[in-house]
């Protein structure tokens, strides 16, 4: 279906849960945080009733995300019921790698689409320091692990700060050089703690003459190879077998072409990342709502999803500044 501004909506992002294996510095304190209560956040059955409500509108992928989705008992399950689901054609996932060692084969198995994997660093001390957590050889694991399952769907996400890993860019960007995967760079984005434990992100334009200086232009890839792809923006280069990208998420440059509603893990559905708007459908389902008329407030809440994201409007009321684990990202 189209919103208001005729943005044709086709992918949704769950959110699993709030909860985390990591406390990466930009996104969580220390001490973790008011975790949802069980009972508040949606059961599958729940999840899977508003999935193919929106597959009926259109919707055509999913991508699972958290907090750490993989955290969330039996998630194979779900992922092969929405498989099922008429109309989807892809379900994906975006994931720290930790828990990939153990469930990478049973994702696949379960008929996982991609993945998408948490990549800001290749150095264990540096991952150490940036997620509170020495767990970088069960990161490597696991993508040792999805790349041998034959996998193709891959891409990396970095966050590049400086002082904190910005010198490895160019070695986090020869991962797409070495195999046929796409190594993303987004700008730090001022939500969760980002700007509380005072790290710098490191502007898109310097990540791109970074790379260019280290491995000669970057030819861009025409934006809709992939009518169903998120915001980023893709790169080839001479001698790579995969991609680069970027996701220049302070720009409002692909707002105008969003094609994207999400769930939080206690069923509301935002119809941006960062504004509060949007429908309480945990609620209208749990007091008993049909099929015909949840389809129909799907529709008229997706009809009103805003033009634009607010980072640069502050003192917006409408403004949502709640952390990646607490909106899915
Ligand atoms: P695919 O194209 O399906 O791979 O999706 P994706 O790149 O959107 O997925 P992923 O979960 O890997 O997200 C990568 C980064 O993009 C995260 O930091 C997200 O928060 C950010 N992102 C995803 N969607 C949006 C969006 O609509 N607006 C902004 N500003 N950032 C987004
Ligand atoms: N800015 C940019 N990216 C962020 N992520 C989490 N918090 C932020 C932020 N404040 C990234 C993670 C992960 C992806 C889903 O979102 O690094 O790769
Ligand atoms: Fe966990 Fe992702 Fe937040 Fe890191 S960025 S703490 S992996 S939810």
């Amino acid at each position: 279906m189209q919103d208001q501004y005729e943005r044709k909506i086709e992918y949704v992002r769950i959110s699993l849960t709030d909860r985390c294996n990591l406390r990466c510095r930009y996104c969580m304190p220390e001490e973790g945080v008011s975790k949802m209560r069980h009972e508040d956040i949606l059961t599958f059955a729940e999840i899977l009733r508003i999935v193919r409500g929106l597959s009926a509108l259109g919707v055509k992928k999913v991508r699972l995300t958290g907090g750490e989705p993989l955290v969330r008992r039996n998630i194979t399950e779900l992922i092969h019921e929405i498989r099922q689901v008429p109309g989807i054609e892809q379900v994906v996932l975006t994931t720290n790698g930790v828990l990939l060692p153990e469930l990478g084969q049973d994702l696949i198995k379960a008929g996982l689409t991609g993945l998408n994997i948490s990549l800001d660093t290749l150095n264990p001390d540096t991952f150490a320091e940036i997620t509170r957590r020495p767990l970088f050889a069960r990161v490597q694991a696991g993508l040792e692990k999805v790349m041998s399952l034959g996998l193709t769907n891959i891409k990396f996400n970095c966050v590049p700060i400086y002082e904190v890993n910005d010198a490895e860019i160019p070695a986090l960007a020869a991962l797409a050089r070495d195999y046929p995967v796409k190594v993303r760079f987004i700008e730090l984005m001022p939500i969760g703690c980002a700007y509380e434990v005072g790290y710098r992100g490191v502007p898109m334009d310097e990540v791109r003459a970074r790379l260019e200086k280290a491995y000669g232009s970057l030819h861009p890839v025409g934006k809709k190879a992939d009518r169903l792809q998120g915001p980023a923006e893709y790169y080839k280069v001479a001698g790579f077998a995969g991609q680069v990208g970027f996701i220049d998420a302070m720009e409002h440059k692909f707002c105008s072409s969003c094609n994207r509603v999400r769930l939080t893990a206690e069923g509301f559905l935002k119809l941006c990342l960062n504004q509060k708007n949007g429908l309480d459908l945990r609620q209208l389902l749990r007091s008993g709502i049909s099929d015909e008329n949840l389809k129909l407030a799907l529709r008229q809440a997706i009809y009103r999803k805003p033009a634009e994201h607010l980072f640069t409007d502050h003192f917006n009321t409408a403004r949502d500044s709640r952390a990646m684990y607490q909106v899915g990202g």
